[in-house]
């Protein structure tokens, strides 16, 4: 039966992600439009993002953080052009984003010695095997595999190479072990749901420490520079920008960070997102044709929550049917206006994958599991009728 209730929000995409409850266009009227983001106020605004961020993540008084182009990519780039070279390097990959990152280190800055740990879909490569006298690069939570890190313990306290850590979709939903993390670039649009832009980048006293201290071989375009004469430039971490942001942007990620303050702050946000976790998990401990890419529990992000079919009639058919199927899905809740952008990632295992970061409201995924599951039978009895567009399929 279709069901009747569609959820009131029908945002789940993994990026740009859902605005926050209650958001609209007024969100917006406060900002510095047509003005100089070096002008007092405009400055003002980005040192406001600055501030709010640092404290509503909580994160410890001598780390810097700045606002540098091209979002989060732009971030972990500036990271890696400035930092890598001067020691070994390790990087751990185990989807879509973290393998770009081995890609940039392996073909782009051509690193001599460089150790790549890899795995497939679904797993975590052996993070035991980091070597802490090497500069360690990673993702805290893989958005297009759904696998996120558990912990810190795997990260040396006493490391002398540098944990450099792409986390936008993480910060602001899981627990970030400042101690153990020397970089941390994040984006806008992610858990807090504010517009793409700018990017964010957090440092430790150990990673500017390195940035005085070492010039990389390579050349850096302008907007990868973080020091000048060999000092870091601090404007950069207190509002003055590199190039010119997006004031609109800027406005919006306030409005963000100051929703997150009025729902209780850190924990609420980390909060909502594991009750949409466990809302999916216990819908598909009964749903009985869908379960989770992520193999071990531990490591189930409670953002990108990404779905795998599981029925074994879907099972058993070729690769190019399974992909049918699972857009068929995503394609028909669009189509119903219940749920937008919850095919998986492009370069991922066919499958689903929602968006359950703090803008969610749980009660907008229990509205979507009946719908899914109209989607699933709807596709499977289809596809059974049609069994021989479906070539090599067993029914
Ligand atoms: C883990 C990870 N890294 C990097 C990116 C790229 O982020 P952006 O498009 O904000 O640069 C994404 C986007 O989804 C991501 O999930």
């Amino acid at each position: 039966m279709k069901p009747t209730v569609k959820p009131n929000c029908p945002y789940f995409s993994s990026g740009p992600c859902a605005k926050r409850p209650g958001w609209s266009l007024a969100a917006l009227n406060a900002a510095m439009l047509s003005r100089s983001h070096r002008a007092k106020g405009g400055k003002a605004k980005l040192a406001e993002v600055i501030e709010r961020s640092k404290a509503l993540l909580e994160m410890p008084p001598d780390y810097l953080l700045g606002i540098v182009p091209a979002s989060d990519t732009g971030a972990i780039e500036m990271a890696l052009w400035s930092l890598l070279g001067e020691r070994g390097v390790d990087v751990f990959a185990w989807e879509s984003f973290s393998a770009t990152w081995a890609a940039d280190c392996q073909k782009q800055l051509k690193l001599k010695d460089l150790r790549l740990f890899q795995s497939d879909y679904g797993k975590l490569p052996d993070l035991s095997q980091a070597d802490w006298n090497h500069d360690v690069v990673f993702a805290w939570n893989g958005t297009t595999s759904g696998v996120r890190v558990p912990n810190g313990e795997w990260i040396a306290a006493d490391r002398n190479g540098l944990a450099i850590c792409d986390a936008t979709s993480a910060v602001f939903a899981m627990p970030m072990p400042w101690n153990k993390l020397d970089v941390v670039t994040w984006s806008w649009q992610k858990v807090m749901g504010g517009e793409a832009a700018h990017g964010m980048i957090a440092l430790s006293p150990r990673a500017v420490a390195r940035l005085e201290s070492y010039t990389p071989p390579w050349p850096l375009p302008k907007i990868f520079q973080l020091t000048k004469g060999g000092k870091l430039i601090d404007g950069i971490f207190e509002g003055e920008t590199i190039n010119t942001p997006s004031m609109l942007s800027v406005e919006d990620a306030l409005d963000g960070l100051k929703w997150g303050e009025q729902i209780g702050g850190l924990p609420a946000l980390i909060a909502r997102s594991e009750a949409n976790l466990r809302a999916i998990e216990h819908w598909i401990a009964q749903a009985g044709w869908i379960g989770f890419l992520a193999e071990k529990s531990e490591t189930r992000s409670n953002t990108s929550i990404c779905l795998k079919i599981t029925d074994p009639w879907y099972a058993s058919l070729p690769p190019d049917a399974q992909e049918k199927g699972a857009k068929k899905i995503a394609s028909l809740l669009e189509a119903e206006g219940v749920a937008y952008d919850i095919g998986s990632y492009r370069d991922a295992p066919a499958g689903l994958r929602i968006w359950g970061g703090a803008t969610v409201e749980t009660s907008d995924l229990h509205a979507l599991f009946p719908w899914l599951d109209w989607a699933w039978s709807e596709v499977k009895s289809a596809a059974v009728e049609t069994v021989p567009v479906l070539s090599g399929s067993r029914v």
